[in-house]
């Protein structure tokens, strides 16, 4: 048994499964029934943060653990060496399984450190938070920011497992959980129309409180986003589409450090939304219709930066690979497509 949480009571929802690339196993469900079953029987080291450590110390403390810190600030080859020395403290060895417990900042950092810590280690995640568990967990990209430059180094190595553990998203706060909301609206508007729909027809506040409602938002996307990663992993071709809205967000969290992730790519969608009905690729009113439900959501679309700085920015972001920018461009409720654009033609949709 697994006293999971100190604060709130396990959730009991209906539990659903997705095999990623034959090595990954994405659990929506409950922490408390899954965990038993796919933990390896051997050592395990958790990492953690220190609202994961505080809410959920059960959870955390059963096992040896490191915590790191909050933030973008703490997503870098720094943490990553605190934790590596850290572990070597601990004796963790190549048997040793790492398991991350947290949003996206600490699966990203925990992931990096499992794929390269003595050439790999294997690792699982309990993700913590909506945009953990809709995107950031998902897929087997593990990232760190190298100066001010997001997911500069990193690798592509699936976890064992993915735990998305929607009962737990009841400590969130409601800004994060508005965060989580534009991947939501992000994979809606790539690849389920249905989605879409339903979340113009329903408040955010009425699945934030209802658990299998909540299931059924994560288990679409995950089931999307573990689509598109199926066919392209490395993100050569269709995977490209899950950066919707990235280009412009990466530019804004650069330039806005009080930005989070979510409401940067709420910004990148509104904006790049604009571009593609500039460039006659979206009807103005699926536009309409975008914006419309990331403003219903609690979404400011106007960047607090000019563009003509975001744009500058872009120009030395690591996606330009080859001068040529690989933008996403809504064509429809439900439906994008990635076009190579010059930084010039890019700048001329986006001013
Ligand atoms: N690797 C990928 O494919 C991928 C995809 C999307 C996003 N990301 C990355 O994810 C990061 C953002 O992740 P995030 O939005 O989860 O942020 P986060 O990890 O910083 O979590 C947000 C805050 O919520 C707290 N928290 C987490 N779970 C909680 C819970 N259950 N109850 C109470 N508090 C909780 C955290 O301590 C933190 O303060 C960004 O760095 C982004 O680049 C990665």
């Amino acid at each position: 048994m697994y006293y999971i949480c100190s604060v709130v009571e396990p959730i009991v929802v209906m539990e659903r499964t997705v095999s990623l690339k034959g090595s990954c196993e994405i659990y929506v469900g409950s922490t408390e029934t899954i965990l038993p079953r796919v933990l390896p029987r051997r050592r395990v080291v958790v990492i953690t943060d220190a609202n994961i450590d505080r809410l959920y110390p059960d959870l955390v403390r059963r096992f040896d653990y490191v915590v790191i810190g909050h933030g973008e600030s703490s997503k870098t080859l720094v943490t990553v060496q605190k934790v590596y020395r850290r572990f070597m403290e601990l004796g963790v060895d190549r048997s040793t399984f790492v398991l991350g417990i947290g949003g996206g900042i600490v699966t990203d950092v925990a992931g990096f450190v499992a794929s390269t810590y003595m050439r790999g280690l294997d690792f699982g995640f309990i993700s913590t938070t909506l945009l953990g568990q809709v995107d950031a967990s998902v897929g087997g990209k593990n990232g760190v920011n190298l100066n001010d430059y997001k997911n500069m180094i990193g690798t592509f190595t699936q976890p064992c497992f993915v735990i998305s553990d929607v009962g737990m998203l009841r400590t969130l706060p409601l800004r994060e959980l508005r965060a989580g909301m534009a991947e939501v609206i992000k994979t809606a508007v790539i690849g389920d129309r249905e989605l879409f729909e339903y979340l113009e027809t329903h408040s955010a506040e009425t699945f934030f409180d209802n658990p299998e409602t909540m299931c059924n938002v994560v288990w679409s996307c995950v089931s999307i986003k573990a689509g598109i990663v199926e066919r392209d992993e490395r993100e050569a071709d269709t995977r490209r589409l899950l950066n919707l809205g990235h280009t412009m967000a990466h530019a804004i969290e650069k330039c806005a450090h009080e930005i989070n992730h979510g409401e940067a790519v709420a910004m990148g969608i509104a904006m790049i939304c604009d571009a593609a009905v500039k460039g006659g690729m979206l009807a103005a009113p699926d536009r309409d219709r975008i914006h419309a439900l990331l403003e219903k959501t609690g979404f400011t679309l106007t960047a607090p930066v000019p563009t003509a700085r975001l744009l500058r920015e872009i120009a030395k972001d690591k996606k330009r690979s080859g001068g040529i920018i690989n933008a996403v461009f809504p064509t429809g409720i439900g439906s994008c497509r990635v076009v190579g654009l010059t930084l010039d033609e890019f700048s001329a949709l986006m001013g």
